[in-house]
């Protein structure tokens, strides 16, 4: 019986092979698999088989009849399928026009980074990044801010251990520059930096970038010719801008630059709150202190520092109003920068 039964696969799998389309392919099936077919025929001899052999044969014809019905099976789809794409192929016209895969781009946050860097590199500014876990001593010691300093109360810091912390701004690469080289120097800064700090103008990362040069001789008037070239640049030739005394512990003397108001050019409105002007970033002559921390002669050198926030620039310049679209990654939002 076991003879028979491999024969009879044998012959069923050249039935298969030799069907060219479904109908023969079913007489096939039929002939060998079917109710009354040639398998069932055999396996009605199945009890008349000795009670010893009988497990072992059993086994086999149950795997040959398994392996046919599969190979039926697959035969079939592969009919179907061939039968199918020609159906499709009649239907293809092909003069339509290809689908166009969509470019990515560049978000806006990083368009406006590359941006405000481009500017200061044609200036020969040279383009640093630093760590964004940063030693407590970077982001505040060396920068002329103790602890319990009031400034520190400016800066919501997430702490990682007691002197291990994000940084909460990109102005510690000035001090992990100059610790490193002597003057001259001539640096941007772009990064994250984290602030514990949520709403419609706050998120807790965002963007800066920190600029600083220093030489010797170098003026409030180098601070000014810069910072204007810049703006000019980013906004327009046209923007008017001021600077207003303020306070870092990192620079003295310091300045807030404002420019005029991008939306009501500087009549008053809601969003500069009637001033006419709008706070774009912090400024100000590199303190005496910073210099002393990183071993630079105040008598001999100066410097001047800047800092800006990124999304607060591009918020500006694209009229934006909430923070937060930066990063829902709103498709509709990105799309149209
Ligand atoms: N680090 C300041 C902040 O995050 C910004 C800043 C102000 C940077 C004045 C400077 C500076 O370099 O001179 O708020």
């Amino acid at each position: 019986m076991e003879d028979e039964l491999l024969s009879l696969k044998g012959q069923a799998l050249a039935c298969l092979g030799n069907a060219q389309d479904n109908d023969s392919l079913e007489a096939c099936r039929v002939q060998y698999l079917g109710r009354k077919g040639l398998f069932s025929t055999v396996m009605r001899n199945l009890g008349k088989t000795s009670e010893e052999d009988r497990p072992r044969l059993g086994k086999l014809a149950n795997e040959i009849k398994l392996a046919l019905e599969q190979a039926f099976a697959d035969k079939q789809n592969g009919f179907t399928a061939s039968n199918n794409a020609s159906k499709n192929k009649a239907s293809q016209d092909l003069t339509l026009p290809g689908r166009a895969i969509p470019f990515g781009k560049h978000h806006p946050v990083s368009q406006v980074m590359t941006e405000i860097c481009s500017v200061f590199e044609r200036l020969g500014f040279t383009v640093a990044e630093g760590p964004d876990i940063e030693l407590d001593f970077y982001n505040f010691e060396g920068l002329n801010i103790p602890a319990h300093h009031p400034a520190r109360d400016m800066h919501d810091t997430f702490y990682i251990s007691s002197n291990i912390l994000l940084r909460t701004h990109t102005s510690p690469m000035q001090v992990r520059t100059m610790e490193k080289q002597p003057p001259p120097l001539r640096m941007i800064v772009p990064g994250k930096v984290y602030r514990c700090d949520s709403d419609i103008t706050h998120t807790p990362m965002f963007h800066q970038v920190e600029g600083f040069l220093v030489d010797d001789n170098v003026s409030f008037a180098d601070l000014k010719g810069v910072l204007s070239i810049f703006i000019a640049q980013i906004f327009s030739a046209k923007t008017a801008i001021r600077f207003r005394p303020s306070f870092f512990p990192f620079t003295e003397p310091s300045a807030e630059v404002d420019i005029a108001c991008v939306i009501c050019n500087g009549k008053g409105c809601r969003v500069c709150k009637q001033t006419g002007w709008l706070e774009i970033l912090g400024a100000g002559l590199i303190d005496p202190e910073v210099f002393k921390k990183v071993g630079y002669d105040p008598e001999q050198y100066s410097g001047f520092a800047f800092g800006l926030g990124v999304e607060r620039i591009a918020m500006l310049k694209y009229g934006i109003t909430d923070i937060r679209l930066f990063y829902e990654n709103d498709i509709r939002f990105l799309r149209q920068f």
